[in-house]
């Protein structure tokens, strides 16, 4: 059981909080914001009516994600180009945690592509580190959900930016096809990174209207 007992989260999102493992300052420890943990316990039962639906469970939701056939069984070694590693579960003092690589540059937390867009705009080399995202999500044909700028961090390797996923693995499809037919696993890629663009371009232009 890792203590996470006042432990201050360093980022967190709409659903989990983020720490630093203190046992491995080289990893990330996330759990389910308290509200929503309590929340799942104390509708346990009709949690457990639905089948256990992992859906309702970020962390679950993940673990299944990583289990994906172009992780399971990759093409090669390059699928973790721009993938955090994922560690599986461990049980911390608030609760479940999913342990993932933890994205840093120098002993500085990466940040996120987000932050950096909002700052430097489309710069020649947040363009160039997109196009070669492009082509690896094109290569193996990793299924995402919406791929949001907030989930994707940036790795500096020699003055080159490399974004990495760190939340949003997984197929969106209620029909899991993508995940079985590399034909509409890339009609379903295909449609991420146009969603991506028009994300990034509704972000950078004030979000007015609907980015979708
Ligand atoms: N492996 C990592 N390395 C570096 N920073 C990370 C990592 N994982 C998460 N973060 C930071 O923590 C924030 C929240 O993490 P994450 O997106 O996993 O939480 P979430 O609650 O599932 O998000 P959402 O609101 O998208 O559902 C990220 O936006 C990012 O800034
Ligand atoms: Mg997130």
């Amino acid at each position: 059981m890792i203590n996470l007992n006042g432990m201050k989260a360093f980022a967190e999102g709409g659903n989990r909080k983020c720490y630093i493992n203190p046992n491995n300052p080289k990893r990330c420890l996330k759990v389910l914001h308290e509200d929503l943990l309590e929340n799942l316990q104390k509708n346990s039962a009709w949690y457990k009516r639905l089948g256990n639906n992992d859906d309702l469970d970020d962390n679950l939701r993940e673990r299944k994600a990583y289990d994906q056939k172009a992780i399971r069984s990759p093409i090669d070694s390059s699928i973790w180009d721009h993938l955090a590693k994922w560690y599986g579960m461990v049980e911390t003092t608030l609760g479940p945690a999913s342990e993932t690589e933890l994205i840093i540059n120098e002993g500085e937390i990466s940040e996120t592509l987000e932050t950096y867009l909002f700052r430097e705009g489309l710069t020649p080399e947040i363009k160039k580190a997109l196009s070669t995202f492009e082509i690896w999500l094109r290569t193996h044909l990793v299924l995402t959900k919406n791929i949001i700028p907030h989930n994707v961090v940036i790795k500096k390797d020699n003055g080159l930016l490399i974004l990495k996923i760190i939340d949003g693995l997984g197929s969106k499809s209620f029909i899991p096809l993508p995940e079985y037919s590399k034909f509409f696993a890339k009609i379903y890629v295909e449609r991420r990174i146009k969603l991506m663009w028009s994300r990034i371009h509704w972000d950078l232009t004030g979000r007015v209207g609907n980015w979708k």
